[in-house]
């Protein structure tokens, strides 16, 4: 990775770690491409970072390169409670970037999770008890809203979605925002839609103009500023195991992600920053409410 996207991206140090689903329930509209590219430009800079496969289809783990005999151990066995965080975790060659591989067991552990206890926090528990040496852990979710997804909506705090620039992409977003607010109120406080990420898109088609302004209509400023083009270079990438980012650098496709990374952190330093200002505030309101003058 050239030096020059590490002072492009390296604005961000010492930001607290970030726990981030990259969910759709949608098929194919660039989770994985999402998560594997993200992570690696964070690596790139000197962010540790794990990416927790949590799709039986296993798209992250080959994105990465993961051989099939790597993945005997991976988010199966850490939601069944068989393995913990670093049993199932494994370096990848990107330095700082490590990986919970997914493995096809996974379609089972859906009927296997619904008698077992506490169902939907087994991902959230398996992190809490381990020592996390991470700044950010993005979760690759699979294209539905089953309880493997819900593990990992329990389990993070930020929800990232990338929505594909095409006709109906935002049909079936409502959904998806009525589950957060489901699991908000009942199984997870803490979460949020942080934000939405325009994917695929091809500036010529009125389309994807179209998307785009329905989306950041409705959605206002979640909606990324960076915008995803379509590249083939970003679908050839996960065939020769590597990120695009690896793959070719200096391919629009890679460009962008970088672009989105370095975004990312612009976000999360904003948060960080509105979460230190909120804290004291609290602590203020709290005394005020009880009487106690600050
Ligand atoms: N910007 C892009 N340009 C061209 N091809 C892309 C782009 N983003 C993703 N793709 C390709 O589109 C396909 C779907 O992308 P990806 O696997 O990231 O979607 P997904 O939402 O994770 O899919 P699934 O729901 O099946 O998990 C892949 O073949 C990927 O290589
Ligand atoms: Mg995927």
């Amino acid at each position: 990775m050239p030096s020059d996207v590490n002072a492009m991206l390296d604005i961000a140090p010492g930001t607290p770690l970030r726990l981030i689903a990259v969910a759709n329930q949608k098929g194919g509209v660039g989770k994985t491409t999402t998560v594997v590219n993200l992570a690696t430009a964070l690596a790139a800079v000197g962010k540790r970072v794990l990416v927790i496969d949590l799709d039986p289809q296993g798209n992250a783990s080959t994105s990465f390169g993961i051989s099939h005999e790597a993945r005997a151990t991976g988010t199966y066995d850490v939601l069944l409670g068989r393995a913990d965080v670093p049993q199932a975790t494994i370096a990848t060659t990107i330095p700082g970037l490590s990986i919970m591989p997914a493995t096809v067991d996974l379609t089972g552990a859906e009927i296997e999770l619904i008698d077992m206890p506490r169902r939907e926090f087994r991902l959230r528990d398996a992190l809490r008890g381990a020592v996390l040496p991470y700044d950010y852990i993005f979760v690759d979710c699979p294209p539905s809203l089953t309880l493997v997804t819900l593990n990992a909506l329990v389990a993070m705090e930020w929800v990232l979605v990338p929505l594909q620039c095409e006709f109906l992409a935002l049909e079936g977003l409502s959904h998806l925002v009525r589950t957060l607010d489901r699991v908000r109120r009942g199984l997870n406080p803490r979460l949020e839609l942080h934000g939405l990420v325009l994917t695929m898109f091809d500036r010529r088609s009125n389309l994807c103009e179209q998307v785009s302004a329905d989306a950041r209509g409705y959605f206002g400023a979640k909606v990324y500023d960076t915008v995803i083009p379509r590249n083939v270079r970003i679908s050839e990438a996960p065939s020769h195991g590597k990120p695009v980012l690896i793959y070719d650098w200096r391919c629009p496709g890679a460009q962008a992600y970088a672009q989105l990374a370095t975004e990312l952190l612009r976000r999360s330093s904003a948060a960080a920053i509105a979460e230190a200002a909120a804290i004291p505030a609290a602590g203020i309101r709290a005394r005020a409410a009880s009487g106690d003058r600050p």
